[in-house]
């Protein structure tokens, strides 16, 4: 082995050019393939004495470093096949217009009614979705045999023992969780997915949206209720928007009541939205029931307090006009793209 061996090699190397990638390989191979160059010397390397092995071993080593290194400079910098002669890469060019995406109807509604509660001081709290009997039927007062708990409306997640697994039906479980976990004064709202065994129309799914609300302290009163609702109403629907209230029943609410805002629309002369009547349903609210309250630690006679619920895609559909509840969950671009100039809340 020879020193002038290895500086022939450097030699080389350092007038290598490359124009391609392929001229790259070309090079590669001629130094450090099987048969390379340099995979020879390291072979003449192996035969020799100890001696010469003491003074070519690092020379050796570096060489093949060296030649490594310019063959990936040499990689990064030669143009790939046929680029040399195609066309340019023009950077003048306009780019691949990038899609924006936007909110779903049902998220901005979402977002605009906690934004609404938050200015009253509400907070937002959650709950799961797979829920248990128990937060969803028995500590809000429903009778053993009510229908609510009828495998129709249901769907059950496990079944036959005495406080079976369900998709909620309702985010009033929410109150329950929250009750558990609070000390009054309580002011919550409770957003989330529901879920009921309904046949998919146009007026029903199986799958939508809640808003809960619950506030509880000393000396709440119906007429308190009245007033968030009218203020929740003008905030969402304009401040020339009046509510009524209907008597109604829901097992967890004592007086319970239904709350109709007028058509937004028609301005109460009747519309075929509202179906002539100039009013438009969009709550189920009431007295949080003293059983509700006890089941879940409150003191019923320190503390009151008042619920509500709401349907996100009704509110929605009264908002935008939307006629049918499918469109919501079919994802067609046409119906969501209707959203990308609604206001950012
Ligand atoms: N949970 C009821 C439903 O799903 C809605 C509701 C009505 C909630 C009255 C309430 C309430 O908190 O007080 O239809």
């Amino acid at each position: 082995m020879k020193r002038e061996d290895i500086d022939k090699i450097l030699q080389q190397l350092e007038e290598l050019k490359c124009k391609t990638q392929k001229e790259v390989e070309e090079a590669r191979v001629r130094f450090l393939g099987k048969k390379g160059e340099v995979t020879a010397l390291f072979e003449e390397f192996r035969a020799i004495d100890k001696a010469q092995k003491a003074e070519f071993g690092k020379p050796l080593n570096e060489l093949k470093q060296r030649v490594q290194a310019k063959i990936d400079e040499l990689k990064n910098s030669a143009a790939d096949e046929g680029a040399a002669n195609g066309p340019r890469l023009d950077l003048s060019m306009p780019g691949d217009p990038y899609e924006l995406g936007s909110r779903h109807p049902v998220s901005i509604v979402r977002q605009e009614i906690v934004d609404i509660f938050r200015k009253f001081g509400y907070d937002v709290a959650e709950g799961p979705e797979i829920e248990d009997d128990y937060h969803v039927f028995e500590a809000l007062n429903f009778p053993a045999n009510h229908p609510a708990r009828d495998m129709q409306d249901t769907f059950f997640v496990s079944a036959g023992h005495l406080n079976p697994l369900l998709l909620r039906t309702h985010t009033s479980s929410v109150q329950v969780r929250t009750m558990e976990r609070m000390e009054p004064p309580i002011r919550v709202i409770c957003p989330g997915r529901v879920f009921r065994n309904e046949a998919i129309s146009a007026r029903a799914h199986c799958i939508f949206h809640q808003v809960e609300g619950l506030y509880i302290d000393e000396g709440v009163t119906f007429a308190d209720l009245k007033q968030a609702i009218l203020l929740f109403a003008r905030e969402m629907f304009g401040p020339d928007t009046q509510i009524r209230m209907r008597p109604s029943y829901f097992p967890f609410t004592e007086p319970s009541a239904e709350v109709d805002v007028s058509c937004n629309i028609c301005h109460g002369q009747g519309c075929n939205i509202c179906k002539g009547t100039g009013w438009l349903e969009i709550l189920g609210c009431g007295m949080v029931d003293p059983n509700v309250l006890e089941a879940s630690g409150i003191d019923s006679k320190k503390y009151s307090g008042f619920a509500f619920g709401m349907g996100l895609e009704r509110i929605a559909m009264l908002k935008w006009r939307v006629n049918d509840l499918r469109h919501y969950f079919e994802n067609d671009m046409r119906f969501l793209q209707e959203f990308a100039s609604a206001p950012e809340v």
